[in-house]
């Protein structure tokens, strides 16, 4: 977590750091800096808040015109989020300023020995240890900045992405990366430095990523040299030509970006099947699987791992596997996952999920699973994100940059590309026969017209979420397929409304949570026709006799549960595997209206980020 953000070059650095912090914000919130050089002096503001408290900060305290600039967003790990705990930081000398994105787990000790040497401290922050064992080594070895910042790097345990300079030398930015993602967007005599490339994309569409272990001098008028932390080596950037355009991440007339990601669905969903998806022809194409279909065919299992949202997208996943491929299936956290000594063969088939691409956990359990001989399939966002780059194969979801904290269209496309590969495993296993194969195709080609359809309850979905705008819990019920959507929806409502909401498999509801039933309950039931449609009618029966109020998430045309819920919120009929892509949409619309008339900020709730690289 963490945003930084660099600049070196012509142009005033100001403003392309503030945007850029603006882009960056939904890697973490809780206070911002900026540092600006101009070959003489510094000027330093930093503030608790966000980059908006920032801006009115840096009116009164930043007075040069800087060509060099640093910044930064944080989600803080060590230190509570204060003015003096924000980066950049400076060394004791005040020459060196860094900007510091992951944790330096070995902090104390190095703290410690630098006390010992005289140094002084002002924040709780590891990162200012750093720039002081960055600042003794150079000063002990009479190295310049770049190989004190590689010496200083192998001492130090933990994670980072950092940028540094030194007020000595006006032209140069050193930069490096362990486990944090780090860009460099190279422009016409000009450098920037951002965790992703959204603050750069309006100057330049050439970037090179760092890989894990990586540095960089970034110098004015000379080409990037990238070199290896541990031993010096020499790597040849690989320079991208990026896709993403401005647009894209810009609200786009809406009021947030969550609001912006759930109408963008259909279209997203269109893109992650675009080209892979060919109905006519009754053929699914994916590079990924087709270059490895045997590893798929004849693997023991699936093990999926993902965090939160993905996860979820997991779960639906190991339905549509089991269900349609018979495949057996196992869908972890990575967060234990990677620490409970799991049995992983070298027929295992391991699927990663996840959005960023950079979620530490997720990808800690790949190189695990790697190191024990599994195959490595990743199902990620990002392009060109470290888990996209870890794997041995992979799909991209395409659904195009999501900014709201709040995962939304990344979920539904997730599941769009699962149940790509799921079907066409299928096929190829023999597993479903010709007709049902064809049919989903056709099926799944229908969605994104479904989904539109589906959004059109917006206005229905605002006068519920006023009813239960006060509500302090809420409970989501759901079974088999959409078990998993009970869980999200009930993720997305406690994650930007801070409504307590609890997703259970509708059935376990009698197992404790019924207990906590009375009329001021709200619960969510997904009641759709083809789900297990009579058992959770007996449920919704269950909650109706103790006054429950029944939200019910149906199928157009019901009846049964229309007569019993108190609110009804209908969903174009589909086959049961591709009804999570649809009874999500009213779950997703529920949480936002709730959220903002609860005066939430929906797209950077308290606490969290979108991108999180600490475990
Ligand atoms: C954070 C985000 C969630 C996301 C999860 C996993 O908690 O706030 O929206 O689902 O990380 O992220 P990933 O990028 O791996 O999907």
């Amino acid at each position: 977590m963490c945003g930084i953000v660099g600049y070196i070059g012509h142009r005033d650095a100001y403003p392309i750091i503030i945007k850029g912090l603006e882009r960056l914000e939904y890697r973490g919130y809780d206070s911002a800096g900026i540092v600006l050089f101009d070959g003489k002096d510094t000027n330093l503001a930093k503030t608790k808040g966000k980059v908006e408290d920032l801006k009115n900060k840096s009116n009164t305290t930043i007075s040069i015109d800087g060509k060099l600039g640093l910044g930064h967003t944080r989600w803080a790990t060590h230190g509570v989020p204060n003015d003096v705990n924000s980066h950049p930081h400076y060394s004791n000398s005040g020459d060196l300023v860094i900007i510091h994105n992951g944790i330096i787990e070995n902090y104390e000790s190095i703290k410690k020995a630098l006390i010992k040497r005289g140094y002084v401290f002002h924040s709780d922050t590891d990162t200012e240890v750093l720039v002081n064992l960055i600042e003794e080594v150079k000063k002990q070895e009479g190295v310049k900045l770049g190989k004190a910042v590689q010496i200083a790097l192998n001492q130090v345990v933990g994670a980072y992405a950092i940028a540094v300079f030194d007020k000595n030398k006006s032209d140069e930015i050193v930069v490096a990366r362990l486990g944090s993602p780090l860009a460099i967007g190279i422009g016409e005599n000009e450098y920037f430095i951002a965790s992703d490339a959204s603050p750069f994309i309006e100057f330049t569409n050439n970037a090179v990523y760092l890989e894990d272990e990586e540095m960089a001098i970034v110098r004015l008028g000379k080409e990037i040299k990238l070199r290896k932390i541990k031993d010096d080596a020499i790597a040849y950037p690989n320079i991208l030509e990026l896709q993403m355009n401005l647009e894209e991440i810009e609200k786009g007339g809406y009021d947030h970006f969550m609001l912006k990601e759930i109408y963008e669905q259909p279209r997203a969903i269109l893109d992650t099947y675009r080209g892979r998806l060919l109905a006519d022809q009754g053929l699914i194409k994916m590079a990924g699987i087709d270059q490895n279909l045997e590893k798929f065919l004849n693997a023991n299992r699936i093990i999926i791992v993902a965090c939160g949202t993905s996860w979820h997208a997991g779960l639906v996943a190991e339905y549509i596997f089991e269900d349609l491929a018979r495949i057996p299936v196992e869908v972890e956290y990575a967060s234990e996952f990677r620490y409970r000594n799991p049995v992983i063969t070298e027929n295992d088939v391991l699927i990663a999920i996840s959005q960023s691409g950079e979620t530490a956990d997720t990808l800690a359990a790949i190189k695990m699973a790697k190191e024990r001989g599994a195959f490595v399939f990743g199902v990620c966002n990002v392009v060109g994100s470290s888990i996209a780059r870890e794997t041995d194969a992979g799909a991209y979801t395409h659904a195009g940059p999501e900014i709201g904290v709040a995962s939304t269209k990344a979920f539904t496309t997730q599941i769009t590309v699962l149940t790509l590969i799921a079907l066409k495993l299928a096929k190829e296993k023999g597993s479903i026969s010709e007709s049902k194969y064809h049919e989903f195709l056709v099926e799944l080609e229908g969605i994104p017209a479904k989904v539109e359809k589906t959004l059109a309850s917006n206005a229905l979905l605002e006068d519920i979420a006023e009813v239960y705008k006060d509500s302090s819990n809420c409970l989501y019920l759901g079974r088999g397929y959409n078990f998993p959507v009970a869980l999200e929806g009930a993720l997305k409502l406690k994650e930007i409304s801070y409504i307590h909401a609890e997703g259970y498999p509708a059935a376990e509801m009698k197992h404790g949570p019924i207990a906590l039933i009375d009329e001021e309950m709200p619960v969510v039931v997904i009641a759709t026709r083809r789900g297990h449609y009579e058992k959770v009618v007996s449920n919704i029966q269950e909650i109706k006799s103790r006054s429950g109020k029944i939200i019910a998430v149906v199928t157009e045309g019901d009846v049964q549960v229309t007569e019993l819920a108190d609110h009804v919120v209908e969903v174009p009929e589909t086959s049961e595997p591709l009804t999570p892509l649809l009874t999500t949409i009213p779950l997703q619309l529920l949480s936002y209206h709730i959220a903002l008339m609860r005066g939430c900020n929906v797209d950077q709730p308290r606490n969290l980020a979108k991108s999180v690289t600490v475990e």
